[in-house]
């Protein structure tokens, strides 16, 4: 038998004993320490942690919310789910809803999602919509849609999806024996960074600084306005206006934390140091706290204590954005002597 978060944390989470689980065994993510990752950054040993979401069963940390959500939706007989994505809310739904055996429409961004996410919505055999537009607009649409459906919205407006990823921050807890004294997170719709706060808020006083990073392109809370076209390499958080903006600044005021931005460039340094120095893949916007990270520290910003960076998604989602760098590839034949 499986089991998932909503077993482990029963207590803290809104079910009730006639709630039907729905779950793929999401949770329970590796913390993995990053020693080399922190020497690079200056930082001491046993100092900077990652913990690395793309271990969940669709590769992403939606899993942790849509388990709560797709559950509640199937309690509430809900005729179907939706969601607009920029791709793993919709792997994430379209999974946990075949499952369910509920039917599954996601509304995507044309032209603006990475192959493996897409291949997943395809798999778990959700029905794609892709909108000509960015992911503000389908989500404008997905929510105009929902209206006259029937079907239950599972984006991070649904309350359910903050809830169960809130979890997050139980878990490191665990892990590290205690809160940590900063948490470095991408920040795209909003809804994680305002979920780990109310992870953390729940479990204590002792909280971490929030420091959640946008991409340059794509940077509505840093600018303090919506951003009508966003732009940056980093689709997952490639988002203009997002949903849950009150509660960021709310977490990042609480905590006094800072919501920054990086360009795509130190996300892609990021991204590639993350795999060359510590072995783990992430995918691009996934990098996004790390680049924050190693900005602050090249400004000579302290982080004393330990550091948390969220690792949202797995590197495998993303197969085409390695494929741009260039490597040293040789071809070789068989028999032939081979110097190293
Ligand atoms: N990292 C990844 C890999 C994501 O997929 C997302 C959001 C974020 C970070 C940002 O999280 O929106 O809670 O601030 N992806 C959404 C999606 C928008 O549709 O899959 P957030």
């Amino acid at each position: 038998m499986i089991s998932g978060l909503i077993e482990r944390y029963r207590a803290r989470l809104p079910v009730t004993p006639a709630t039907p689980i729905v779950t793929l065994g999401e949770g329970g993510t590796p913390l993995v320490r990053a020693d080399r990752l922190a020497a690079r950054a200056g930082l001491k040993e046993g100092s900077l942690y990652l913990k690395c979401e793309g271990a969940n069963p669709t590769g992403s940390f939606k899993d942790r919310g849509m388990t709560l959500a797709i559950s509640k939706a199937l309690e509430d007989k809900a005729k179907g789910v939706l969601c607009a994505s920029t791709g793993n809310t919709a792997a994430s739904a379209a999974a946990y809803a075949a499952r369910a055996g509920l039917p599954c429409v996601v509304f995507l961004p044309k032209g603006a999602v990475a192959a493996g996410k897409l291949a997943q919505s395809l798999m778990y055999g959700a029905k794609i919509l892709e909108v000509r537009g960015n992911f503000d607009e389908a989500l404008k649409t997905a929510l105009d849609t929902a209206r006259s459906s029937g079907f239950t919205v599972v984006n991070s407006s649904n309350p359910w999806r903050i809830e169960g990823q809130k979890t997050g921050a139980f878990e490191i807890i665990e892990q590290l024996g205690g809160a940590p004294d900063f948490q470095f997170m991408p920040v795209g719709n909003a809804g994680n960074i305002t979920a780990y706060w109310r992870g953390y808020s729940e479990s204590g006083p002792v909280r971490p600084r929030m420091m959640g990073f946008q991409a340059t392109g794509a940077a509505p809370l840093v600018l303090g306005r919506p951003v009508l076209n966003p732009k940056t390499i980093a689709t997952a958080i490639r988002i203009g206006n997002p949903v849950s903006r009150d509660a960021a600044l709310k977490a990042r005021e609480e905590s006094n934390g800072l919501i920054g931005k990086v360009s795509d460039a130190e996300i892609l340094a990021a991204y590639r140091l993350l795999a060359s120095l510590e072995g783990v893949f992430c995918e691009p916007s996934s990098a996004a706290g790390v680049a924050g990270l190693l900005k602050l520290r090249r400004q000579g910003f302290p982080l004393p204590g330990r550091s948390v960076c969220i690792l949202t998604g797995h590197g495998l989602k993303d197969p085409d954005t390695p494929m741009k760098f260039h490597y040293k590839r040789k071809v070789v034949s068989p028999g032939k002597k081979i110097r190293l």
